[in-house]
């Protein structure tokens, strides 16, 4: 077994994340990036990465948005294995039980943010991530050309991963 594999499954031991994940959830491992350049900074000035091949369709998808009088802004982009093991260990802490932690997480090792692919955007006088960038011009401009750049909603309403709705999750996917 691979360094990457091992320190997943001991992460999902210790989390208490069910044997049978990735059979019921239908979510693939995803590769922990390490092929990452700077995307600029979050909406809370913290610098944040992205997957080299994404940085381009990104950055053109932005431009055209902002040409179409659309704002859309970054949350966040890459995150570790390791990140996601200590945002589940929090929620643990916290008092929140594992089935309902990852309907909102997914398990280490199934994030698409550890690609560097993945981005969870929102707009001008909009909570973060909250449904209500839905309802957004950004996700409405989202919805219409998104594909054209080849970003994609990863966890659409009712989506077979048991993962909730999550209108701000992009992810960018050659093909
Ligand atoms: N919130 C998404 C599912 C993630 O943790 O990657
Ligand atoms: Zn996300």
């Amino acid at each position: 077994m691979t360094a990457y594999k091992q320190l997943i499954e001991t992460a999902h031991i210790d989390l208490g994340i069910p044997k049978d994940y990735a059979q019921k959830t239908k979510l693939t491992l995803q590769t922990e990036s390490t092929d990452l350049c700077d995307v600029g900074s979050d909406i809370y000035d913290r610098p944040q990465k992205i997957a080299q091949n994404a940085l381009k369709p990104w950055s053109q998808m932005k431009a055209q948005a902002e040409q179409d009088g659309i704002t859309i802004n970054i949350v966040s982009v890459f995150r570790s294995v390791n990140r996601q093991i200590e945002i589940i260990q929090s929620k643990l802490d916290k008092g929140e039980r594992i089935e309902d932690i990852l309907k909102i997480s997914a398990a280490p090792g199934y994030s698409e943010h550890h690609t560097g692919r993945a981005l969870d955007l929102t707009t001008n006088d909009c909570r973060v991530l909250a449904l209500e960038f839905e309802n957004t011009a950004a996700f409405s401009w989202l919805e219409k050309n998104a594909a054209l750049f080849s970003f994609h909603l990863s966890y659409p309403k009712n989506n077979p991963h048991g993962i909730s709705y999550e209108p701000w999750h992009w992810a960018y996917r050659e093909n």
